[in-house]
């Protein structure tokens, strides 16, 4: 493993379970020459808390080169955010803050690398249930000194209920649950959710280890969250749906170490992010803003849209003419179309469970990409303009591994773009709906899935874990990365898969 991306080797420091910094530090949104560094003062006894903060060159914070003070107050939820600008690129920082006499826990960040840099690696996560599992996999990933980066693709924290209705999996009985207890709704259950995450030591590890870029998914907000609703959300009971939108927004800025990409808009979280000369990433909101989910003649409605009008001309245009090597585009939930017509029963009963086909018809699910065709489209044929093999598309939300090769909307022969899916930090998949024995009946399921669905070249779904790439001019290797079970706090994790993707060739291999 390339160790140069963390010149110390020395350990990290422990995160307190009281005190001031119990909700430990963390960083992300790197740019060139800036980093936000985040922190959570807990216990404060005044009305405003000062809070000095350093960044140094070294652990031991004797090499500083940029220093200040801030104030939080219950206003902020008592969370500190400093954007640290004057850095260098491609550069390893340590940073700490200090309030009423008490230092917090170091943590260590990363500006993005150089305009010339000849190699960018980052993992890749998304839906982390706090009740379904224990977050070994951002304590794997905090152990890695390879990264630049940690590209979240949403549903960082989970609103469920610890009690969910029908439509939703409840948690393991593991001693895991949610607090609250109930569904989030209002500005104080939110904040609650995130400092309970924000306890957990595997999330104190990952972000004192890494800076972290993020993008968002309903679980933010309500499951299966639209510009006006959710699936769950009912006003009569809730309140009006645009104060619990307003309230998730608040708190996710509040809670993660991120950058509004437009400050007089609270509500705006896509953005792209320019990598080293190498790639720009895409990071779309695929749920705050996109019409209604529905089903049946009306989703193939060409004026359906899942991105919004503004987000939709910005994507659509910077797709097809940005300059970048490589167009990665951050897309919570998969382009692929994942159900096809007239399978077996058994087969129905797989894909249902994960979500890769409707509930109870014989067709997609609305609630997917495959309810948006026509915006997907338009998306698609930006990523043919771009020119075949040079924009590769990174989602999660399934809660299983995937690669799959993307077509052209009106010729289903030629190949366009990769897709690349991560499976869930901890969200239940095949074998946990289906309660089935670990690999087992899954290798025949996930054999036929390969066979059916169109542009699957491999899968696995059953496995909790992230993906790692590594990009580079001429390619970019994808690793699977499985930890062995997520129902105790564990060490192990394996390889699963390593696959390749050449420049200008828009298939996906096995890597060796
Ligand atoms: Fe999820």
């Amino acid at each position: 493993m390339d160790s140069t991306r963390d010149v110390t080797g020395e350990s990290p420091s422990p995160i307190p379970t009281d005190g001031p910094y119990r909700h430990g530090v963390a960083s992300g949104d790197p740019t060139l020459d800036a980093v936000i560094i985040w922190t959570r003062l807990s216990e404060i006894e005044h009305t405003i808390a000062a809070v000095e903060w350093v960044m140094a060159r070294d652990r031991a914070l004797t090499d500083i080169v940029r220093s200040g003070a801030v104030t939080t107050s219950a206003e902020h939820d008592w969370t500190v955010h400093v954007d640290v600008t004057g850095l260098e690129p491609g550069s390893t920082y340590f940073y700490a803050f200090d309030t009423d006499g008490c230092r917090s826990p170091v943590g260590r960040t990363r500006t993005l690398p150089r305009v010339d840099a000849s190699e960018l690696r980052f993992a890749f996560v998304s839906c982390a249930k706090f009740n379904a599992g224990f977050f070994n996999v951002y304590g794997r990933i905090a152990e890695r000194d390879d990264l630049d980066f940690v590209l979240h693709l949403g549903d960082y924290i989970y609103e469920a209920s610890n009690t969910p209705p029908k439509n939703q999996t409840p948690g393991a009985d593991i001693g895991r649950p949610f607090a609250p207890l109930g569904e989030c709704r209002t500005l104080d259950d939110y904040r609650t959710r995130y400092a309970q995450y924000h306890l957990d030591p595997d999330v104190h590890a990952l972000h004192a280890a890494h800076p972290m870029i993020a993008s968002l998914d309903d679980h933010e907000f309500a499951d299966g969250a639209w510009r006006e609703g959710s699936d769950n959300h009912d006003p009569e009971r809730d309140g009006p749906w645009a104060v619990r939108r307003a309230a998730a927004f608040q708190v996710r800025w509040e809670w993660l170490p991120a950058r509004k990409p437009d400050p007089n808009q609270p509500e705006r979280a896509f953005r792209s992010v320019e990598l080293g000369g190498l790639a720009e990433l895409f990071l779309m909101d695929y749920r705050s803003r996109r019409d209604r989910p529905v089903f049946g003649a009306e989703m193939s409605d060409p004026t359906r849209t899942a991105l919004g009008a503004e987000q939709r001309a910005w994507l659509v245009d910077r797709i097809a003419h940005s300059p970048a090597h490589w167009r990665l585009i951050g897309n919570p939930s998969p382009f692929a179309q994942t159900w096809q017509p007239g399978l077996s029963d058994d087969l129905h009963r797989s894909m249902r469970a994960l979500k890769f086909m409707h509930a109870t018809e014989d067709t997609v699910d609305e609630d997917q990409w495959d309810g948006y065709p026509a915006e997907r489209d338009a998306i698609l044929t930006a990523i043919d303009a771009a020119g075949p093999g040079r924009s590769i598309v990174l989602a999660g939300d399934l809660h299983v591994s995937l690669a799959l090769e993307l077509t052209h909307p009106s010729d289903r022969t030629r190949p366009l773009a990769v897709e690349v899916v991560t499976p869930s930090i901890t969200s239940q998949n095949l074998d946990e709906k289906l309660h089935l024995t670990p690999r087992t009946a899954a290798l025949q399921i996930e054999r036929d899935f390969v066979n059916v669905i169109p542009g699957l070249e491999w899968c696995e779904l059953e496995s909790h874990g992230y993906v790692v790439a590594a990009v580079t001019a001429e390619q970019i290797v994808l690793q699977w990365w499985f930890v062995d079970t997520v129902l105790e706090r564990t060490g192990v994790e394996t390889l699963g898969n390593e696959m390749v993707v050449l420049h200008g060739d828009p298939h996906i291999r096995p890597a060796r």
